[in-house]
């Protein structure tokens, strides 16, 4: 178990992580990094509002920066003296090489990008690995990143971004889809609300279904096509001439396209 472990930023990220590290106990010790941590006094944490209220002796197995991406830079000096210390974070966009800049070329640095669902514990979290991380601070990093969702190492840092591509942005193209069912069902024949709450249920139950069975998802939308039935008929129209495919491809290199430009 993790003696000191301390969070940097408790925001949103922050908070959908702390709880089940104080559930599962993962921990002996947090420390909270928190400009305003009002809502944390009732928390078994040691909070300060800064970096400089850690004490000077503090030896952190790992520390965790759950900060928003424009002001992680400006924060990460203060913690190059936790040279033996793990740094993991979640900040959107921001390279290994950033915090081997900052923090020193030997330190131990993973960075993780989970999606929206880490609100509800439901994430794809990737994770990539800087050059002087171990194979036990890839354990710990599995450790901590487990309550947000379910994690997956990329071998090569660049693929970071065509995994924001797929599972980032990934529940926007589910919730378009439940869009355009919702709006089909309109057309034939439902009223708005209620063709909204059949398509996000089935949403929910399809994602629910998918969860529990360990078939393929070509397998699983397979084996709801009867022959002869009323899916397969719908099937036929969606996948002609593999127009969704190709849009999803050409979906996905327009996003990957997007994310080269804002970080050049
Ligand atoms: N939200 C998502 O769905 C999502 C998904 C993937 C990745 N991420 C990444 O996760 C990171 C955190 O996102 P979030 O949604 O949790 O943001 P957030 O809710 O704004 O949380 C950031 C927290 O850091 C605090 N903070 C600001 N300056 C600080 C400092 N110098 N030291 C310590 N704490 C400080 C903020 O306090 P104040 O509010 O008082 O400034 C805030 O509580 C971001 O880098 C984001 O890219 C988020």
């Amino acid at each position: 178990m993790i003696k000191n472990l301390v969070l940097v930023g408790c925001g949103h990220m922050g908070r959908a992580m702390l709880a089940p590290w104080l559930t599962g106990k993962a921990a002996q010790k947090i420390w909270v990094v928190e400009p305003e941590g009002a809502s944390l006094r009732d928390k078994p944490v040691t909070l300060c509002t800064n970096a400089g209220g850690l004490p000077k002796d503090l030896n952190p197995e790992a520390i965790v920066f759950a900060l928003r991406p424009q002001v992680i830079e400006q924060e990460l000096p203060d913690y190059k003296r936790f040279s033996g210390s793990l740094f993991l974070s979640i900040a959107a966009g921001k390279k290994l090489e950033t915090y081997q800049r900052h923090l020193g070329t030997e330190a131990r640095v993973i960075r993780a990008m989970p999606n929206l669902a880490a609100k509800v514990h439901e994430a794809v979290v990737v994770m990539a690995a800087g050059a002087k991380a171990t194979s036990p601070d890839r354990t710990v990093a599995e450790v901590l990143f487990s309550p947000l969702g379910k994690g997956y190492w990329l071998d090569n840092e660049n693929l970071m971004d065509a995994a924001t591509a797929v599972s980032g942005c990934g529940p926007a193209y589910f919730y378009l889809l439940a869009d355009a069912l919702a709006k089909g069902g309109e057309g034939i024949g439902f009223s708005r609300e209620l063709a909204e709450s059949l398509a996000r249920q089935t949403l929910i139950g399809a994602a629910a279904f998918a969860k529990e069975d360990p078939h393929s998802v070509e397998e699983l939308y397979q084996s709801v096509a009867v022959k002869g039935g009323m899916t397969e008929a719908a099937l036929k129209v969606l996948q002609n001439n593999e127009v969704l495919q190709k849009l999803m491809e050409n979906a996905l290199k327009a996003a990957l396209e997007q994310g080269r430009k804002l970080s050049s």
